[in-house]
């Protein structure tokens, strides 16, 4: 064995701690395993987190009645990476033992790839085989990036419509997906059902793996995780409707809460191609912010607006969770936080030192405000940034301050395409636009009325575009002078065999904070 060869092994030993699974050289050859009666790669393959010399790539098996007897022993499945569509040329393989305990999920992170690179992969088991994935990693850090394209995607409520906007993006020529957030959700709303979900509401790691087995059933999702890594981070319907941090909208006790909170995020992990599970110690902790770098051209942070904030503020003392406040003074607290102060320290830190063009931020909710006038003051919405005003403004002053150019805000969360100046003082001309926001509609879950958006418009002249009536993603073209972003929608709700258009066209121009139509 080779002296690369050993230090190849301890890193993948020191990353198997997060992984949770032992990857290991494999002799070149298939390995043993069960002559499958299904087809165990049926949710497909996926990839993510790219970085210049490495992505994660990912699968899970499934096992059909027949197969049942295998479930509860330990399978090995053999991961092959090559450089060409035919695969023809093998680039590098992993053996990798998975188990029950992980529900038989594979996670590789595939390392000593070549910088700004396209790949192939595969996964093999017994005499199963997956279907073939593609991917790409990051540009060297120090590149001049001429290009960055991404899909920009939230909210895929499997009973509320059909996922033509993965079909669509599957089909395009993609650096990645970025998806942010509610990517399963828990509950159902039988008034918009044009499919089923299996079960009810899902609270334990059984019932969780179930749901996102079925969304993994779905044939475009599958195709859209098989063309394009995917960078992702999450919101509040992968656990529950509006929780935050420890707590849910029942007041659930927050030892019990934290349990099922553990149960979903060990379930995301298990069907997703993230490089972290969640920490062995302490389950009900998952790391998902995360940093990329894409050559000079762009810093992406995606950030997690869940697990550590603050609970909402001003909540019915009955039903807690999201709702519209009026003359909430806790909203003025400096010490509430979105973030948490350790991930908004490492963001203002990270953002003061990038020497990138582009600063994104990927996150879950809308930025800019969308309060309206009321005879009792001005409303919030308490569960978005309106309901954390003073962070929303350190994070913004911390930007102005540190005369930061280039800071695009990315969005989903809201079921609308939102297009808006940010300004440390929302709303108000005197207070200069230091950001851009883009926030893009759902994919398949249903929007607010536009009677109320009308009202929202009306009181917010930052909003400079909002639509809520259709369906579809974001395409984002980032480029050294300039950025634009077209909406790809349809009306709701999205059938199997409708078509997107373009809604809208917007621009942010190098060195000029805001959007324009374009
Ligand atoms: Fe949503």
């Amino acid at each position: 064995m080779q002296r690369r060869d050993l230090h190849r092994m301890a890193l993948a030993h020191a990353l198997s701690a997060w992984v949770g699974v032992a990857p290991v050289q494999a002799a070149g050859r298939r390995p043993t395993g069960p002559n499958w009666q299904g087809f165990p790669f049926a949710l497909g393959v996926a990839s993510g987190q790219p970085r210049p010399d490495s992505v994660v790539l990912w699968t899970r098996l499934v096992f059909a009645e027949a197969d049942l007897a295998h479930q509860a022993q330990a399978q090995s499945v053999l991961c092959e990476v090559f450089a060409d569509e035919a695969l023809r040329q093998p680039v590098r393989h992993w053996l990798i033992e998975t188990d029950a305990r992980r529900a038989h999920s594979v996670h590789v992170i595939a390392t000593g790839l070549q910088p700004a690179r396209t790949y192939w992969y595969r996964f093999s088991c017994g005499s199963a085989q997956s279907a073939v994935g593609r991917t790409r990693t990051a540009p060297a850090e120090g590149e001049r990036v001429e290009r960055l394209r991404i899909g920009q995607a939230s909210c895929q409520h499997f009973e509320q419509g059909y996922y033509v906007a993965h079909r669509e993006m599957a089909q395009r020529d993609l650096d990645f997906v970025l998806f942010l957030g509610d990517y399963i959700y828990e509950s159902s709303n039988p008034k918009y059902r044009i499919r089923t979900h299996q079960g009810g509401v899902p609270r334990t790691l059984e019932e969780y793996r179930a749901r996102h087995a079925q969304y993994k059933g779905d044939a475009d999702l599958r195709a859209c995780h098989a063309a394009h890594p995917w960078v992702m981070t999450w919101d509040d319907h992968e656990v529950v409707n509006d929780y935050a941090n420890d707590l849910d909208r029942d007041y659930t006790d927050s030892a019990v809460f934290l349990r099922r909170r553990a149960a979903a995020y060990q379930a995301y992990f298990e069907h997703m191609p993230v490089r972290m599970g969640p920490d062995p110690c302490a389950p009900h902790q998952m790391r998902i912010h995360d940093r990329l770098v894409w050559g000079q051209l762009a810093e992406l942070w995606t950030l997690d607006c869940r697990q550590y904030r603050d609970h909402q503020a001003c909540p019915d003392p009955n039903r807690g969770g999201a709702r519209v406040v009026v003359g909430c003074e806790a909203l003025q607290d400096n010490r509430r936080s979105m973030l948490g102060a350790a991930q908004e320290a490492w963001l203002m830190q990270g953002l003061a030192n990038s020497a990138r063009r582009w600063k994104v931020l990927g996150q879950s909710t809308q930025m800019s405000s969308s309060g309206v006038a009321t005879p009792l003051g001005r409303s919030s919405f308490n569960d978005a940034w309106d309901g954390y005003p003073m962070a929303r403004q350190r994070l913004l002053s911390g930007i102005a301050d540190a005369r930061l150019q280039d800071v695009l805000v990315l969005g989903g969360d809201v079921h609308m395409n939102v297009a808006a100046q940010l300004r440390v003082q929302p709303n108000d001309d005197r207070s200069p636009v230091v950001a851009s926001e883009i926030v893009t509609t759902s994919v398949s879950s249903r929007g607010m009325s536009e009677k109320l958006l009308a009202t929202i418009r009306d009181n917010n002249p930052d909003i400079r575009h909002a639509r809520a009536d259709e369906r579809g993603y974001t395409l984002l073209d980032i480029r050294p002078h300039g950025m634009s972003a077209t909406f790809r929608t349809t009306p709701f709700p999205v059938q199997q065999d409708s078509v997107l258009r373009d809604q809208a066209r917007f621009e942010v121009l190098a060195g000029r904070a805001g959007v324009e139509p374009a």
